[in-house]
């Protein structure tokens, strides 16, 4: 939490964007605690927001008058102008509609136009009923989004519209404006650093249709490259799965531990940073089978042997100033585990991931961890509440950041 948000928002171009839901009200107390700490915010209204909110109610709060369309200006790009000289763009809130459209790309208003054509950071604060809320396809929306660098102040359980009560309530004005300030706070931390991560688990093959593998989903990973990116790092992400990947980071595809190893290693040496999140196979078969083993020939006798270490081999070849980071994966005795992987493996960092439960860990989109330090830093473990992978990897980089700055290469 930053101790004083008004230094971060004084002069600082807000385009605030408000869809249609019932929460649009609050939007304005949103615009005023912006304005109050000195941002200059412009107000975009979709049409479905004018059902629900007057532009004169904006119009007086804000920095500038409400805009609500493409066309209503003399400007004959609005959006891009919008887009450009923003430093931060908020939709709050954010609708079910507005969340699939941005997600595919489709601008066909002011907002999303203004969505497409920026490259400052983005927040959405996501409102709708519990069931919108909770339906595959906005989860996946929002997951790609969060894949793509977007911040999202997640929804709070409470009552809603109607009466019934659920998750999908907007976030508290304060937390929204707390998401921002924490985007322009770390605004380009992480500029012409360059930041190698790997996601996903491997697959080692026992014939030509069968594999052995791992349940990572690569969301973990691909958090940290989409974090990395939207901070200003040049990012590449050397990845098994096909999620989506922010703007702007350099997307290596692999399959296998070795392929993982061979993309990485040689990338290792020019990066400023490297974090192994990936779940790298320890074992693979010695022998895989060119073709598909035969059910008939009777049950194969798989002789497993080691992978290549990839984190262990950074350890050795590590750069001086390097910051490298390790994920373990632990289902027990997590802190011990997890620190004589640290040793083990000349890491800087480790991030120690307890995935016995069901809300951390493997493929679900939230995480726990305790960060593990090398003893030469002196630091404390850090236990972290359960929270995104994307505050995760932004707390991640913030204490990779800190690294840096004490240790600059
Ligand atoms: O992908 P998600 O579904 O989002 O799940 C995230 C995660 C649980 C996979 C991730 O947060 C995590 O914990 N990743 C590390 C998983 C793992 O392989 O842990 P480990 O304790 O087995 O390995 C320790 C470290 O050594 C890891 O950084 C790993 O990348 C690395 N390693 C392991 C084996 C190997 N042969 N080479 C390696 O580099």
């Amino acid at each position: 939490m930053v101790d004083d948000p008004g230094a971060v928002l004084a002069g600082r171009r807000v385009v605030l964007g408000v869809t249609g839901g019932i929460a649009a009200y609050k939007a304005v107390e949103l615009c005023r605690r912006l304005v109050d700490l000195g941002a200059h915010v412009v107000p975009v209204l979709t049409e479905g927001a004018l059902r629900f909110v007057g532009e004169s109610t904006f119009s007086a709060l804000a920095s500038e008058p409400a805009r609500t369309s493409l066309f209503d200006d003399v400007d004959p790009i609005p959006h891009t102008r919008l887009g450009r000289a923003a430093d931060v763009v908020v939709v709050a809130p954010a609708t079910a509609a507005l969340l699939g459209r941005y997600a595919a790309g489709i601008s066909d208003d002011l907002l999303t136009a203004t969505l497409l054509a920026t490259r400052a950071p983005v927040v959405v604060a996501p409102a709708m009923h519990t069931e919108m809320w909770e339906h595959p396809a906005v989860q996946g929306n929002v997951a790609t989004l969060r894949a793509r660098g977007v911040e999202v102040v997640d929804p709070e359980a409470g009552r809603l519209a109607g009466g019934d009560v659920g998750e999908g309530r907007l976030a508290d004005p304060a937390r929204i404006v707390d998401g921002v300030v924490g985007v322009l706070a770390r605004g380009h931390d992480l500029a012409g650093v360059r930041v190698l991560v790997t996601a996903g688990g491997t697959r080692e093959a026992i014939d030509a249709v069968r594999f052995i593998a791992n349940r990572s989903s690569g969301k973990m990973g691909h958090a940290v490259a989409g974090a990395a990116a939207r901070r200003g790092a040049a990012v590449t992400l050397v990845t098994t799965v096909s999620r989506p990947v922010a703007a702007g980071v350099e997307r290596v595809e692999v399959e296998t531990a070795e392929e993982m190893a061979q993309a990485v290693l040689a990338r290792a040496g020019a990066a400023d940073v490297v974090v192994m999140a990936a779940a790298v196979a320890d074992f693979r078969p010695k022998a895989p089978s060119p073709g598909k083993l035969k059910k008939r020939d009777g049950v194969p006798e798989v002789v497993l042997e080691p992978t290549p270490d990839i984190l262990a081999t950074l350890g050795e070849r590590k750069p001086a100033g390097q910051v490298l980071v390790g994920f373990a994966a632990e289902t027990d005795d997590l802190h011990r585990n997890a620190a004589a992987k640290l040793d083990a493996k000349n890491v800087d960092i480790m991030v120690a991931n307890d995935v016995s439960g069901p809300d951390a860990g493997f493929e679900v989109d939230t995480n726990r961890a305790i960060l593990l330090y090398s003893h030469d830093r002196g630091l404390p473990a850090e236990e972290t509440p359960l929270v995104s992978k994307g505050d995760l990897a932004d707390l991640l980089l913030d204490r990779i950041v800190a690294q840096r700055e004490k240790e600059p290469r």
